[in-house]
């Protein structure tokens, strides 16, 4: 008998979409339900999905017969109250999105939420499982003999569009470096094997989304910054953050 694996992914845009796409390479799944409010976008994942039901909302699709597990691909600022709800519907085991919350007053209802969910939940930190960086690791490793400083350096392009603009706000993303650096953050603490004790830290909005306005709302997104972070057994590490690099690559002759 083979055992089929039923997903109901709650947000389906660019991300939800890219789960529905390596979900569908491994065997025995099935995506059962997905709750996406963008038309638009909704319509996208029924065409990579073609199987599953589109639900009205959460609760709706927690109401799917045989659904084994969940997927959260929402904006950062849903991902807590949309695990809560799930904790009090049907606690199934859960993959959500980097980040898990996006103000420091929500700590005490994350602690809650771990203490008390009796399923796995796992938050897609997947740089750490990329082989390039396991090959890195292994290697600095024994060329050291241990890291005890480290530099990450990203200088990218600004932050793509996304549907209502939610990655432009501070309030909707957890700020910049919780939308996107929180992966780096996450390398420090696996490369040096240690956990922070100290941060200091220094950013701007200098160039980016400056010209843009959302129902009369200016993005407040930093696109610029230098993060130290101390170690408790005396590593560092720092972050260099450019967001208006779009010209790095190196011009091909
Ligand atoms: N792990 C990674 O490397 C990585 C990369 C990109 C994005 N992400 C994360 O994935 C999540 C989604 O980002 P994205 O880039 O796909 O953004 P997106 O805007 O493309 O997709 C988010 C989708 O959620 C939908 N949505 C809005 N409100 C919702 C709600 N209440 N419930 C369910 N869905 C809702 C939107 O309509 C949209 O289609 C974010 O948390 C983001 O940080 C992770």
């Amino acid at each position: 008998m083979t055992t089929v694996t039923n997903y109901g992914i709650i947000g389906c845009g660019m991300m939800g979409q890219e789960h529905l796409r390596n979900i569908a390479l491994l065997p025995g799944t099935r995506v059962s339900a997905i709750f996406e409010p963008d038309a638009e976008m909704a319509m996208q994942a029924q065409a990579l999905a073609p199987g599953a039901r589109l639900c009205s909302s959460v609760a709706d699709l927690m109401a799917t017969e045989g659904l084994d597990c969940l997927l959260i691909a929402s904006p950062n600022f849903r991902h807590l109250e949309q695990m809560e709800e799930i904790a009090r519907t049907r606690p199934l085991p859960v993959l959500v999105e980097k980040p898990l919350f996006t103000d420091p007053a929500e700590t005490a209802r994350l602690a809650a939420f771990r203490d008390s969910y009796p399923a796995p939940v796992w938050v897609a930190m997947e740089y750490r499982y990329m082989p390039p960086i396991a090959a890195f690791l292994k290697e600095a490793q024994a060329a050291t003999g241990g890291i005890r400083m480290l530099t990450i350096r990203e200088h990218r392009f600004p932050f793509l569009h996304k549907v209502g603009g939610w990655n432009r706000f501070n309030r909707y993303t957890g700020g910049t470096f919780v939308e996107k650096c929180c992966h780096f953050f996450d390398l420090m603490r696996l490369t040096l094997g240690d956990e922070p004790v100290r941060v200091m830290a220094s950013g701007s909005q200098a160039v980016n989304h400056q010209d843009e306005n959302y129902e009369g709302v200016a993005p407040d997104v930093l696109d610029n910054g230098y993060v130290i972070v101390d170690f408790a057994r005396g590593g560092r590490a720092m972050l260099e953050l450019c967001m208006f690099a779009e010209a790095r690559a190196t011009k091909r002759r």
